[in-house]
């Protein structure tokens, strides 16, 4: 290929791009823009603030005060998907999961092979 059928390829890709800025350049001109005069929604009713701390003062609640209303009932249920790799009897083995009897304030990782 000599040196004109380069010229006239580039000469065609060059010919689409100009076409394309021509038709962006149009349509911007037949569509205004309105932006907003403050960026963002407004989301009616939405506080941030108190939210964040309400959200902060449920956390703080000492763990007395969710057991207070615990059901031991709906933990076993809870607990019945866990069972399927812990063993909570007393002295039980281990299964896929180490053995959970006594696990609140045994050291971490203590359960053998784990
Ligand atoms: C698919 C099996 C599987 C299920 C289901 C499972 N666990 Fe485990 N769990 C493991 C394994 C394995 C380990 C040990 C992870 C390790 O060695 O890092 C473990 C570790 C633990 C430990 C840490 C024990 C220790 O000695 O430090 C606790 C607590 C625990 N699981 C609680 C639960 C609870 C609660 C559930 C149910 C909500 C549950 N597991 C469901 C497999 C399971």
């Amino acid at each position: 290929m000599d040196s004109f059928e380069w010229n006239k390829i580039f000469g065609g890709v060059l010919a689409g791009l100009v076409a394309v800025l021509g038709v962006s350049i149009t349509s911007d001109m037949m569509f205004a823009r309105h932006l907003p005069e403050k960026p963002g929604y407004e989301v009616a009713g939405a506080e941030e603030a108190p939210a964040a701390g309400a959200a902060a003062a449920e956390a703080e609640k000492p763990a007395a005060f969710y057991l207070a209303s615990a059901d031991v009932a709906k933990g076993e249920a809870v607990f019945k998907k866990c069972a399927a790799c812990h063993n909570v009897d007393p002295g039980g083995a281990n299964g896929t999961g180490p053995a959970l009897h006594g696990v609140v304030g045994r050291p971490i990782a203590a359960a053998a092979g784990f």
